[in-house]
């Protein structure tokens, strides 16, 4: 269902020596650390590279306002749905600064819709599994979330400076998103038998498709090589997992929750917790379309896409009727 828009083959990175001067001063600039900006020049496969990461980035956070949208006229009280709109919100802006960083790459955001709509371009996974319960909400916000986060808080430290700055605003919205979260959590888990049964059964349901948003494992990663050396990402797959894990093992003890995987224990040794792989094959068919709301989620972006022509369409004429009147004098002149 998804082409690629850039494959990187990460046993082949091309040493100094092979690079063009061009290349090389670039790889040199990243290497001190420096920020690369818009104007200046890049190598098309860091570009494209990026193009697809930021673009996949703010696929997500438009798509992940699905789930939780879903939740607003029922959320329990009037705070939580007041809070839970916000959120919402603060989302709907991470997808329009994302878009904007990406189009400094010199693709437009129609472009990039386009290719979401119509399948070409991805989204996380985890948006691909549907919200049941209110209990959902509160393992959205602190896993989900906090997943998201772990990753995000590297990435403010990208290399590509617009990217950079977009996420050193979204990393302080999505701590508050976290925390609300982690609230909904500590109120169902200190609730009655019923309340606790759907934090436990929301935590089971959530684990290991938040595991999965970290992407697949480092051996099967087919871009963390290049993009760690251009740094645009900063991490490896398996090493944010890990850490994510080591976070959130003592938060479920404090909120009296399992973890639903037997093989959870703390490794001396390493320094972290052993945990059990996600299911790859159920990772994969997601990707490729088969999750269990891909279609109905692709469906309601498609949706808003159309049903929001007549808005285009005015701002379009608006901005025609303006430029006339502006050139109108110049013009009789
Ligand atoms: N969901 C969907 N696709 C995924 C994925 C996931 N969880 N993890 C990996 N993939 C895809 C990759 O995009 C790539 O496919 P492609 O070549 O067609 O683009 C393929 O699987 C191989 O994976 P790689 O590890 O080689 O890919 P990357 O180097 O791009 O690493 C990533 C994947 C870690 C997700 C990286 O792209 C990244 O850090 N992206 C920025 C962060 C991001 O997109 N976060 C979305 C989370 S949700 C969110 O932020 C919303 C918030 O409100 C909760």
């Amino acid at each position: 269902m998804y082409a690629q828009m850039v494959k990187t083959d990460s046993s082949r990175l091309k040493t100094l020596d092979e690079m063009s001067p061009e290349e090389r001063a670039f790889q040199e600039r990243i290497d001190r650390g420096e920020k690369i900006e818009p104007k200046e020049w890049m190598p098309e496969g860091y570009r494209k590279t990026l193009i697809r990461q930021v673009g996949q980035h703010a696929h997500s956070e438009i798509v992940g306002q699905l789930p939780e949208g879903n939740w607003i006229t029922r959320a329990p009280t009037l705070e939580r749905k007041a809070i839970l709109l916000a959120k919402v919100q603060d989302e709907a802006g991470h997808g329009l600064y994302l878009y904007s960083a990406a189009e400094t790459l010199g693709v437009s955001r129609d472009e990039l819709l386009a290719l979401l709509h119509s399948g070409k371009m991805k989204y996380s996974s985890i948006f691909n599994y549907p919200t049941l319960t209110w209990a959902d909400i509160g393992a959205v916000g602190w896993l989900v979330d906090g997943a998201a986060i772990m990753n995000q808080v590297q990435l403010q430290k990208t290399s590509y400076g617009p990217y950079s700055r977009a996420m050193v605003r979204i990393c302080k919205e999505e701590s508050f998103h976290q925390r609300q979260g982690y609230d909904i959590m500590m109120k169902m888990a200190a609730g009655s038998d019923a309340q606790r049964a759907m934090a436990q059964d929301a935590l089971n349901r959530f684990w290991y498709p938040s595991l999965m948003m970290f992407g697949p494992s480092d051996k099967d990663s087919v871009h963390s090589a290049q993009s760690m050396a251009w740094k645009i990402k900063i991490n490896t797959n398996d090493e944010l997992r890990q850490k994510f894990v080591d976070q959130t093992v003592p938060q479920a003890k404090y909120l009296g929750l399992t973890i639903p995987d037997p093989a959870l224990a703390w490794n001396e040794d390493k320094g972290g917790h052993d945990f059990s792989e996600p299911d790859w094959t159920e990772f994969f068919d997601v990707l490729a379309g088969n999750g269990p709301c891909n279609k109905e989620r692709l469906g309601a972006r498609v949706k808003a896409w159309n049903d929001g022509a007549w808005v285009r369409d005015g701002l379009v004429a608006h901005a025609e009727k303006a430029a006339a009147r502006r050139s109108g004098p110049v013009a009789a002149e």
